[in-house]
């Protein structure tokens, strides 16, 4: 009988669990499962840009399409809702990160993307949630998922917030780079939008790594 390889058995595993959690989100609120699985492809490119290797362009792209599963603790109302959160759905909102790297945690084999989901919201000048660390100390496949999902957000239709075009949405993460985002980050999906390499399911495989000047991570 063929022997499987230990580690191709566990991402199996892994990739069979990420799929339920997609499927998950997806049940709970439509909007959050296709931003998810946005999010994953444009973080991938991002991760393959800078220069990562395949290991963890694999990681970012598997926080990506679970960055958001706390929010299936969040009721579908708050999550649709149009106008400007009260204080207590803002909260309940802010926790997502929280609850969603504790489920993480939980899960065998998904124990790596807990971190990663955990501070998915921080910003680089440490005004971010939930912990409010900064720079370099936020996880770089953090950093990563943070402007991919800005980007999306932007640039998509969601229950609260204006859409912006693309060129827009591009030209606000250059703007708060290196207060809000990680500049190596920023730059890079720049670059890929410059080079007409932003598409809507992604195309990292077939992207070189480049040459982008970065902080030591
Ligand atoms: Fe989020």
């Amino acid at each position: 009988m063929t022997q499987v390889p230990n580690a191709l058995v566990a991402d199996l595993g892994r990739a069979k669990r990420i799929d339920q959690l997609l499927a998950a989100i997806d049940e709970h609120d439509h909007y959050t499962g296709g931003h998810s699985c946005r999010v994953a492809a444009q973080a991938g490119l991002l991760a393959r840009l800078i220069g990562l290797d395949d290991r963890t362009v694999e990681r970012v792209k598997a926080a990506g399409l679970v960055h958001d599963i706390g929010k299936v603790h969040i009721q579908r109302h708050i999550l649709r809702k149009r106008s400007e959160l009260t204080e207590c759905e803002l909260a309940q909102m802010k926790m997502h990160p929280i609850t969603g790297a504790a489920m993480l945690s939980y899960i065998p084999g998904m124990e790596e993307l807990a971190p990663i989901v955990l501070h998915h919201h921080e910003r680089w000048d440490g005004q971010g949630y939930p912990t409010g660390v900064s720079g370099i100390d936020i996880p770089l496949e953090s950093r990563i998922i943070f402007v991919a999902d800005a980007f999306d957000a932007m640039t998509t239709a969601r229950s609260y917030g204006d859409i912006v075009g693309t060129r827009l949405a591009i030209e606000e993460i250059d703007r708060c780079a290196g207060w809000q985002f990680d500049p190596s980050v920023a730059h890079a999906i720049k670059l890929a939008y410059d080079k007409k390499w932003l598409e809507p399911n992604g195309i990292e495989d077939r992207i070189p790594a480049v040459d982008i000047p970065r902080h030591p991570y």
